[in-house]
């Protein structure tokens, strides 16, 4: 019994305008509206995939992690009961404000709002128009993208999405991020994604290091690139990562440490995966230019 992807990201910002430019004119993602006093962006059919408070926060402030229907749901409910992991079950009111037909409300062991759910809304009817020229994003099946969660202990965050959520490792690199420093950062999936989440020490003061969204063509990452330095917020340039292979880059958000990576052309994983290590996060590229651009 696992979670089965990432469904949803809700962000808590001090500045609204700016991200609502950089989500639709920079990224390319759709404006659909409110909820509450949030902003919703659509991605693909869903209703809406990430959505941008007010707040002092300027950080991630939940991510929604879906399940297929009501059982998985309460298999979820009993396995959260059976770890002692603390949960409440979302009312009526957060049902509608998130458009899912059911949700538990929980957080992973260093504060991060987690909300479980089954039965979002899709609106094929309405198709998606994109802010900026993108033919699309790769989501369906294997969720909207992955986030590389900053915490203190991995360890202990390595247990608790692997052993109550039920994510499996997919593979390990070992980071140096300075001449005495070595991170290293677990890839964890629970669908054909390579990785939905990422759990790392990262010494950021923040709850995530970046969210990934993969674009359906190349040419999409190329005309992104090209709108996000011309906009000054690129911090690496192209490259193709080691275990996943996905070919991308990386931009600021308007929230100071938190990134975007927007990739193409990752590959899956199935049944036969076998768990490998790396020390490179790049095959090619990915170059700091953080402040040069
Ligand atoms: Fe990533």
């Amino acid at each position: 019994m696992s979670i089965e992807r990432l469904g949803y990201l809700g962000f808590a910002v001090k500045d609204v305008t700016a991200w609502d430019h950089f989500l639709t004119k920079n990224v390319g993602l759709m404006a659909a509206g409110t909820a509450g006093d949030a902003a919703l962006y659509r991605v693909d059919q869903r209703a809406w995939r990430i959505a941008v408070h007010p707040g002092e926060l300027d950080d991630l402030a939940y991510a929604g992690m879906e399940v297929d229907n009501a059982a998985a749901l309460e298999r979820m409910a009993d396995k959260l009961r059976q770890a002692g992991v603390a949960f409440t079950r979302g009312d009526e009111a957060l049902a509608q404000q998130r458009n899912v037909m059911g949700l538990l409300c929980l957080e992973d062991p260093f504060g991060l709002p987690l909300e479980i759910y089954y039965g979002p809304a899709e609106i094929f009817q309405e198709p998606l128009l994109p802010g900026a020229p993108v033919s699309g994003f790769v989501t369906d099946d294997q969720g909207m993208g992955h986030f590389l969660r900053a915490v203190p202990d991995p360890a202990k965050a390595l247990a608790f999405y692997t052993e109550v959520l039920g994510m499996a490792l997919s593979d390990i690199i070992d980071i140096q991020i300075g001449p005495q420093t070595c991170v290293r950062a677990h890839f964890l999936h629970c669908n054909g994604r390579h990785h939905t989440i990422a759990i790392a020490a990262f010494p950021v003061p923040k709850r995530i290091h970046h969210f990934m969204l993969q674009a359906r063509t190349i040419d999409d990452v190329g005309h992104a690139f090209d709108r996000l330095d011309a906009a000054g917020c690129i911090t690496s340039l192209l490259g193709r990562h080691t275990n996943d292979h996905t070919i991308s880059f990386y931009a600021d958000t308007p929230s100071p440490m938190i990134e975007l990576e927007f990739g193409w052309g990752s590959r899956t994983v199935d049944p036969s995966w076998t768990v490998v290590r790396h020390n490179r996060t790049a095959q090619w590229g990915h170059k700091s230019v953080r402040g040069q651009r």
